[in-house]
């Protein structure tokens, strides 16, 4: 029987995928990943989905890129199969994606829960990039990303060493948004994503966006988006909502129109 990589449900306008490799702690072989950008790509289309929750299993949120297809592979095969692409694909991803982390976030694995916008980690969780001692280095962003979200100094030390953090100290470092006992992972990340899920999703659509371009722009190019995005709410009904009901004094009904 075929292997089923991701198990998807989707519940209370939450897109929820389970990464499900468990034999080799989630390895994020290149079918999974072209798998994984289907169905979120899939999830952003879909007007009943607001917010996509990633999550892996309580020992891996995922222990990398599989090693054994890598071993096998060479330049050319990366070339020819675009090794990166279905990486480009979750990057572009609008909604926005809370991964909740478990146990290993080890390379490729570290480098997916970046690519979400929101980490709720466990107490149990580790990130860390272990290429070094493969004689690689990260290869789906980890070296940027990282460096990004926790400075050079610490980035630098995890990746030379290949030493992987605790939760505690992702948390401390900026990586993670939260740390909850093991056993309230998904709850909690579910409640943060129930709480994104009753915004308005156009607003957060752009807001997701701008924040993203403050790591890729200088300041007066994400002034401009962020400008822009402000003035283009104005035309969405949801801002008149959002308004009109704080002027009466009753909740807002945001209906992403
Ligand atoms: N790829 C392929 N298989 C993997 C794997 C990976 N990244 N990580 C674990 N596995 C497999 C193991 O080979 C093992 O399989 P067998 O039972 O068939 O031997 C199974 O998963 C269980 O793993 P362990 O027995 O090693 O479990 P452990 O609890 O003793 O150790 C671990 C856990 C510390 C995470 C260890 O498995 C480990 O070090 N894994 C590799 C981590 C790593 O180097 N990740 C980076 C990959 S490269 C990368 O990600 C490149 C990139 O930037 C895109």
């Amino acid at each position: 029987m075929e292997e089923q990589y991701l198990i998807v449900e989707k519940q209370d306008r939450i897109g929820k995928i389970r990464l499900n490799r468990p034999r080799v702690l989630n390895a994020l072989n290149s079918a999974l990943i072209g798998e994984l950008a289907d169905v979120m790509e899939e999830m952003d289309r879909d007007d009943q989905i607001r917010v996509i929750l990633l999550m892996g299993s309580e020992k891996a949120f995922a222990a990398g890129a599989d090693i054994q297809e890598l071993a096998e592979s060479s330049p050319v095969d990366f070339v020819m199969k675009q090794f990166f692409a279905d990486w480009e694909r979750i990057r572009k991803i609008q909604k926005p994606i809370i991964a909740a982390v478990s146990g290993y976030a080890l390379g490729g694995g570290c480098e997916l829960a970046m690519c979400a916008d929101l980490i709720v980690a466990s107490e149990t969780a580790r990130f860390g990039q272990p290429e070094i001692n493969l004689g690689v280095i990260p290869g789906a962003g980890g070296t940027q990303r990282l460096t990004r979200a926790v400075g050079k100094a610490r980035a630098m030390e995890m990746i030379l060493t290949g030493k992987p953090i605790t939760a505690r100290e992702a948390l401390e470092a900026g990586l993670v948004n939260r740390v909850v006992p093991a056993d309230q992972l998904e709850e909690e990340a579910l409640a943060l994503a129930k709480e994104i899920a009753g915004k308005p999703p156009i607003a957060v659509r752009l807001a997701k966006q701008s924040v993203l371009k403050a790591m890729d722009l200088p300041l007066e190019h994400g002034l401009h988006f962020e400008q822009n995005s402000f003035y283009l709410l104005f035309s969405s009904q949801d801002q008149q909502e959002g308004m009109q009901a704080f002027i009466e004094k009753r909740k807002p009904n945001f209906q992403g129109k």
